[in-house]
């Protein structure tokens, strides 16, 4: 899956909005921008919203909690302790009680007899179909659950995922789920060395992976080039290949299992493992602010709780008849929680699309849309930047009307793209839910609610019942309007435990900055007079790039790892087209100065070390890199060189010259391009 692109499945493209090539609606849009606030549509009205709910929250968090507990979700034995708050940050969840998140997932739909509705309308890249019932997915996940056991899968053990968006990466999850074994999904777009890392540090035992994946057109090996990087891990004991592709891929007798032949010998039926609330369900990896990705853990019970309320309070759900689409890659938490969990635990209808939003044509998305009669869409700001890129001629040629509800996540929006995505695509009459969360969260936090809170392009509004967050100043002190730092008051039952083996770590970056038991984002935000919340965005070494993290450690030690480089820095550039974008300052070991033949090997070896969307939009060559007295690099000075500002204080550098001769090459690349 090396050639698969980022989790929007957009490949990179070019930076300029050239807006849309229809005058009268670029006229409106721009009239629209003075417009401060969009009122709920008066004929929608909220499915699950009570005013009641919002009273009761506030009044009584874990006890309101509970309530959503107990009436989402089907318990083997309900619980007695809703929270245990006693040793912070390590909060405990529903404690006492027990449950499986797959029979909460599968099992309950099928007996209650919707085993034949729809859960997945898989569309493939050549437009292929394939319609997976909540049956369907109960008969796989059982036989999965029996495979992975006899390859000696247990409670606890790792497995980890790296697939494609076909539909058993929804088995492989929930099969995991089934026995209690701990999941480790890698986004399809990482490259192997990436996959290494993550089995490596968690100790997988089982793999998951696929012959091959397809991209536009063309089929990557992906088994194979799994075996070049991950063939001597110890810990690794089984690979589990699914056919996807039937593309040549390589079987090591005694290792390697295919997909469909352990699932034909297995048992079909496996039991769902009653699991305590705090059990490991998933760990998934997430940039921070040093090289070293972290290893986001998140449980059971209060997991899924979140994920199942949000999803049906956050986009109105009726799962009769809805047909929901998040168009994420299942490696983000974006997938975890919005295409596996929460839709399924709400036994909703959903589209699954394995390809790209270029191919075969512009308007794939759209004749999915239309096709499929899908009601409910989610998406990524960047994705529509590109589309208002290409124009509003490929929505154009299709019958949007389905629609009733957008949503984005993963960066902000800009008030343009907000109006183009209300205008062209919901036709003026969908709500938007600007959705803020993160990978730690789990679920949504900050989020408009449909048919209930006036909306503001460009501010995710207001968090949800249940959700306490604050803006704090640089010294702790309560913002109540304006900007600072942004937190989380009280714990939330879908909020990460802690990172894989590294408590610490956990502490440390989360809960030491306003003391243990307040919650540190990582993202800066203003609060208005009205109490919206406008996320500005991270405050630490994490860039976001089409709504993806990364960190600049880790780009940055992907950039000197190659023979050539003695140093780099790597800093953020706002991006109108992907919201921010990479910028590399190299320093070239001995006296070689680079051309651009060595750029485009430095963005190669960045691609083969961690993936495609790592890639440095720009590399400048540095022959010197600003540094204080103490070598510490000023990556605060890079910033403002790369976004072409005044200079900040350059005093405390070793070599004050440093900056300036940086910041004529900069002036001048963007005065060549
Ligand atoms: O900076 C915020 C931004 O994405 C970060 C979380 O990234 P990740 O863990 O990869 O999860 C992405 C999908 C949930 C946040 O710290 N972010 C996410 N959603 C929004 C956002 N920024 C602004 N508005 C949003 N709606």
């Amino acid at each position: 899956m090396t050639s698969t692109a980022d989790g929007t499945g957009l490949d990179a493209v070019g930076t300029d909005i050239v807006g849309t090539d229809d005058v009268s609606l670029e006229r409106e849009l721009d009239q629209l921008l003075a417009v401060e606030r969009f009122d709920p549509p008066p004929d929608f009205v909220s499915r699950w919203y009570r005013p009641a709910d919002a009273a009761a929250a506030a009044a009584d968090p874990p006890a309101f909690w509970a309530e959503q507990a107990r009436t989402l979700l089907d318990w083997d034995t309900p619980f007695t302790t809703v929270l245990d708050d006693s040793n912070p940050p390590f909060y405990r969840w529903f404690t006492d009680g027990r449950l499986n998140v797959s029979a909460n997932c599968l099992d309950r739909h099928v007996a209650a007899g919707r085993g034949d509705k729809v859960a997945i309308h898989w569309v493939g890249e050549e437009g292929e179909r394939r319609r997976v019932t909540y049956s369907d997915l109960l008969a796989d996940t059982q036989r999965l659950a029996n495979g992975l056991k006899e390859l000696g899968v247990g409670k606890g053990d790792v497995v980890g995922i790296f697939l494609p968006m076909i539909p058993e990466v929804a088995v492989a999850m929930l099969a995991c789920a089934r026995i209690g074994a701990v999941h480790n999904v890698v986004f399809g777009g990482f490259a192997p060395s990436a996959v290494r890392e993550r089995m490596e540090v968690s100790d997988a035992k089982v793999l998951i992976t696929v012959d091959g994946a397809r991209r536009k057109g063309r089929t990557a090996p992906v088994k194979e080039a799994v075996d070049a990087e991950l063939g001597d891990l110890k810990a690794l004991e089984h690979i589990v290949v699914v056919r996807s592709t039937g593309i040549a891929a390589p079987i090591r007798e005694g290792r390697d299992v295919w997909y469909h032949e352990l699932l034909e010998r297995a048992d079909p039926v496996a039991p769902p493992e009653p699991l305590d609330a705090e059990h490991p369900l998933f760990i998934l990896y997430s940039s921070g602010s040093t090289a070293k990705p972290k290893g986001i853990l998140h449980t059971t019970g209060g997991y899924l709780t979140g994920a199942t309320y949000t999803h049906r309070l956050v986009f109105d759900l009726d799962a009769d008849s809805d047909v929901y689409w998040c168009s994420a890659d299942v490696g983000w938490i974006t997938g975890h929680s919005y295409i596996v969990y929460g839709p399924l635990s709400n036994g909703a209808t959903s589209v699954m699309f394995e390809g790209a939003p270029d191919y075969p044509d512009r308007d794939i998305w759209w004749k999915i849309i239309e096709e499929c009669k899908v009601t409910i869409f989610y998406t990524a700001p960047t994705a529509i930047r590109t589309c208002i890129k290409w124009g509003p001629q490929y929505p154009g040629r299709h019958d949007l009307s389905s629609l009733r509800l957008l949503g984005t996540v993963g960066e902000p929006i800009n008030p343009k793209a907000w109006l183009w995505y209300h205008k062209v695509i919901g036709g003026g009459r969908c709500p938007i839910v600007d959705t803020w969360w993160q990978t730690e969260t789990g679920a949504i936090l900050i989020s408009p609610l449909p048919g209930v809170t006036s909306t503001k392009p460009g501010s995710a509004t207001t968090p949800l019942p249940g959700i306490f967050p604050a803006l704090l100043s640089e010294d702790g002190q309560p913002v109540t309007e304006g900007t600072g730092v942004l937190v989380i008051t009280k714990p939330w039952p879908s909020m990460l435990r802690t990172l894989y083996r590294d408590d610490e770590r956990y502490v440390q970056t989360y809960f030491s900055r306003f003391g243990r038991d307040v919650y540190v984002v990582g993202d800066a935000a203003r609060l208005d007079a009205d109490g919206y919340f406008w996320i500005i965005g991270r405050i630490d070494d994490v860039i976001n790039v089409s709504g993806h993290r990364l960190s600049t450690a880790e780009v940055e030690s992907a950039i000197v790892s190659h023979e050539l480089v003695a140093e780099a820095a790597v800093v953020a550039q706002s991006d109108e087209q992907t919201g921010q974008a990479i910028v590399a300052f190299v320093t070239l070991t001995g006296n070689q100065s680079g051309d651009d033949a060595t750029i485009a090997e430095l963005r190669e070896h960045v691609a083969t070390r961690i993936g495609k969307l790592a890639r440095p939009k720009r590399v400048i060559w540095a022959d010197d890199l600003p540094k204080t007295r103490s070598g510490k690099i000023m990556r605060r000075l890079l910033r403002d060189i790369a976004e072409g500002r005044e200079l900040g204080d350059v005093t405390t550098l070793r070599d004050p010259d440093v900056v300036a001769a940086l910041a004529g090459k900069v002036a001048q690349a963007d005065a060549d391009e």
